[in-house]
């Protein structure tokens, strides 16, 4: 008989011994982390079929949401990403990317500064955004011309600066910040054609002083895309699309750790309810009323200040500052 032969008597004994006869199909010549990473995904799989005693009409249901979720996908939009996100798996890889991430803190405990926490990318990062001056609006004048006056004088600029430091308070020069948000109606411009190509995205590198500074918009909630399968999860599980509004920070500097995060507005109704899981306490500012002279002239109003701690590569998180536990 195969060793992968089912059972006929059900018991707890045949099924393991059918998981294993599975297990110990998988070939010599499979690379090890796929072995290690195919063996838990089969372990897992059977492990919930035999848990919820899965009904047949019921796995046809999963395999038919697979492929929803693939026929949904083309090059601007992610479905399995969404899905992930709504099951947290996005949030849970960064974290595991993270090597200590208690140590973690925007705040300084001993005078060296603690690492900026990451967030997830999101499925919609776009490489290569223009490239601006410190200082320079984000804010497309295509789109401006594209609203009437009225909504252009509701619009809610901000300028967001800071520093990017190391954890030593060193300026890091030379740093490419790229920044991106979406528009008042909630949609990134690739989502959204009354929007021009790259509009509120950007890409900026920080002075000798380490700064930083642009002008986009405070950020607004939106849903998530919820009209397919991901959304589908939300409707079956009583929850809600939204995400907090956040603008979305990738963060580069030659010697150091890359940083992949989002800033999340403390005043924003979402901001404990988010649908992917990605809003964590330190990442949490507040954007103030303007007050600078230049911002009142150029009718911005709103500011932000936001300094980025970056980590040394091989520097381990926590930055030495050992929390020591007795043994
Ligand atoms: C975003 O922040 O852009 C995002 C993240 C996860 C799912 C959908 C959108
Ligand atoms: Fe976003």
């Amino acid at each position: 008989m195969p060793n992968t032969e089912m059972p006929h008597d059900n018991t707890d004994a045949s099924f393991a011994a059918f998981t294993a006869g599975v297990l110990s199909s998988i070939g010599p010549d499979t690379p090890p982390r796929a072995r290690e990473i195919l063996t838990s995904l089969i372990r897992h799989l059977h492990a919930v079929c035999l848990e919820t005693r899965l009904t047949h009409s019921e796995w046809m249901m999963a395999c038919d949401f697979v492929n929803r979720t693939g026929q949904m996908s083309d090059e601007k939009r992610n479905e399995a990403i969404l899905v992930c996100d709504v099951l947290g798996v996005e949030s849970l890889v960064d974290a595991l990317a993270d090597e200590a991430p208690p140590s973690h803190s925007s705040s300084s405990t001993n005078g060296e500064k603690k690492s900026t926490l990451s967030a997830i990318l999101g499925p919609f990062y776009r490489e290569n955004s223009p490239k601006y001056k410190n200082g320079a609006s984000i804010i497309l004048p295509d789109w401006l011309q594209s609203l009437d006056p009225q909504t252009i004088s509701s619009l809610e600029t901000a300028r967001i600066s800071g520093r990017v430091l190391d954890t030593s308070n060193n300026p890091i020069c030379n740093t490419t910040l790229e920044v991106w948000l979406t528009a008042p109606n909630g949609l990134y411009e690739n989502q959204d054609p009354t929007q021009p190509d790259m509009n509120l995205r950007g890409t900026f590198t920080t002075g000798q002083d380490g700064t930083y500074s642009f002008i986009a918009l405070k950020p607004t909630s939106y849903p998530i895309p919820y009209d397919g399968p991901a959304g589908d999860l939300l409707q079956l599980m009583g929850r809600s699309p939204w995400r907090p509004a956040h603008v979305h920070l990738k963060v580069e500097a030659p010697g150091f750790k890359g940083l992949i995060t989002q800033i999340f507005d403390r005043g924003d109704k979402y901001v404990e309810t988010d649908s992917v899981f990605a809003v964590k306490s330190d990442l949490i500012v507040d954007f103030l009323p303007a007050r600078g002279e230049t911002d009142a002239k150029e009718g911005v109003k709103w500011e932000l200040e936001y300094d980025i701690v970056l980590e040394k590569e091989g520097e381990q998180s926590g930055n030495g500052t050992s929390e020591a536990t007795e043994m």
